[in-house]
């Protein structure tokens, strides 16, 4: 492959900041997470997007866990960054953190990896060009990403493997702990 085809890092880094206004709200008084979860596709379409030269679409995310409740009025800022390349897809790094712009405190509330695709004119996925790693960092999530990827796969198998249809007495023993009442009739389930 020649050096054309391989682009940095820092060309594609994309940063959102945006005020959390009051319709953002819900009835508990915090932002939405849903708000928070399409900035988040925004920028990680305009992050992959400027690096692949292409329209990009979403293909999965990996793990979005909320860890602090974001306040209307707060800053929210999300920080974008291609972590891995495959061949048409790439997988975005997002942090988002949320400042009270009067104490100045800022709380980091999630990092989430965005799998975006590549696609061309006609809609089919294209290939992407490769990453220029040019920091320890960078190469630090290059490498952990790949480790994630490989254990998404296993999950997958293994998610798949139990979901085969089971007898409904061997899903008796595995609720019995559990807090839940079965109240079906006897049937085989699948
Ligand atoms: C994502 C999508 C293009 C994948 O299509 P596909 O037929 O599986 O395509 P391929 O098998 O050629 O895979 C293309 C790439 O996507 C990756 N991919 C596909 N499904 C994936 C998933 N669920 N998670 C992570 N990566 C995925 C493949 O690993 C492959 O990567 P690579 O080329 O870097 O090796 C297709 O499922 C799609 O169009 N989904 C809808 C996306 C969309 O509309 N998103 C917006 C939300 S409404």
């Amino acid at each position: 492959m020649e050096h054309a085809d391989f682009r940095p890092v820092r060309e594609s880094k994309t940063t959102i900041t945006e005020l959390m206004i009051p319709s953002y709200a819900n009835f508990g008084g915090k932002v939405h997470g849903g708000i928070l979860l399409s900035l988040m596709d925004k920028v990680a379409y305009a992050c992959a997007s400027k690096h692949a030269g292409t329209y990009c679409v979403t293909a999965s995310i990996d793990s979005v866990d909320f860890l602090a409740p974001v306040e209307v009025g707060e800053l929210v800022s999300m920080k974008a960054s291609v972590n891995y390349v495959g061949h048409t897809s790439l997988v975005v790094g997002i942090r988002v953190a949320s400042e009270n712009v009067k104490t100045r405190v800022v709380k980091h509330t999630n990092t989430s990896y965005f799998t975006m695709v590549a696609f061309d004119d006609d809609h089919k996925p294209a290939k992407v060009p490769g990453l220029i790693l040019e920091t320890r960092d960078e190469v630090r999530r290059f490498v952990e990403t790949m480790k994630r990827r490989e254990l998404s796969k296993q999950n997958r198998k293994t998610v798949n493997s139990i979901k085969k249809p089971m007898q409904l007495e061997s899903y008796n023993e595995l609720l019995k702990t559990e807090r839940c009442l079965v109240k079906t009739t006897g049937e085989h389930m699948g």
